[in-house]
């Protein structure tokens, strides 16, 4: 009785947490659709629009969209989008507390894989 407890316990802790990951991934997803897709598409062959496509971001250095014409000068030390760069970039930009970076970053993480 007690192992039986014990395992229906796992598995209801193990089902919690596919439920929070499902429910951080739809918040994400939300949070880019709401602000940032009308400017960015997450691949490379979808119609352009105002912003650069982010395919392949994480790890992709500044500003390296073939043919888009960027009108900030990217001058980094690391020219490279990592999770905390992009946590700055929308930081810097006044874009949400920091548990929605994290959430729309986690989204991006998974979305922008080419
Ligand atoms: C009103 C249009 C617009 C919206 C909305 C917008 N962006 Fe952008 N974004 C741009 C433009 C334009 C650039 C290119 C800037 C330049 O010219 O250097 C850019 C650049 C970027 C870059 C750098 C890409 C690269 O190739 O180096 C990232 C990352 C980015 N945006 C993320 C986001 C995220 C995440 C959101 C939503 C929270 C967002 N943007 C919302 C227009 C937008």
């Amino acid at each position: 009785m007690i192992v039986f407890g014990l395992r229906a316990t796992i598995s209801i802790l193990t089902l919690l947490t596919v439920i929070g990951s499902a429910n951080a991934e739809i918040a994400g997803r939300a949070l880019f659709e709401n602000d940032c897709a009308a400017c960015h598409t997450l691949k490379a062959d979808a119609p352009a629009k105002r912003g650069p496509h982010l395919e392949g971001l994480f790890d992709r250095r500044y500003g390296a969209v073939e043919g888009f014409p960027y009108r900030m000068v990217w001058k980094k030390a690391d020219p490279v989008w990592t999770d905390k760069e992009i946590d700055n970039y929308l930081f810097v930009h006044g874009r949400y507390e920091a548990p929605d970076r994290a959430t729309l970053i986690e989204y991006l993480k998974k979305a922008t894989r080419p």
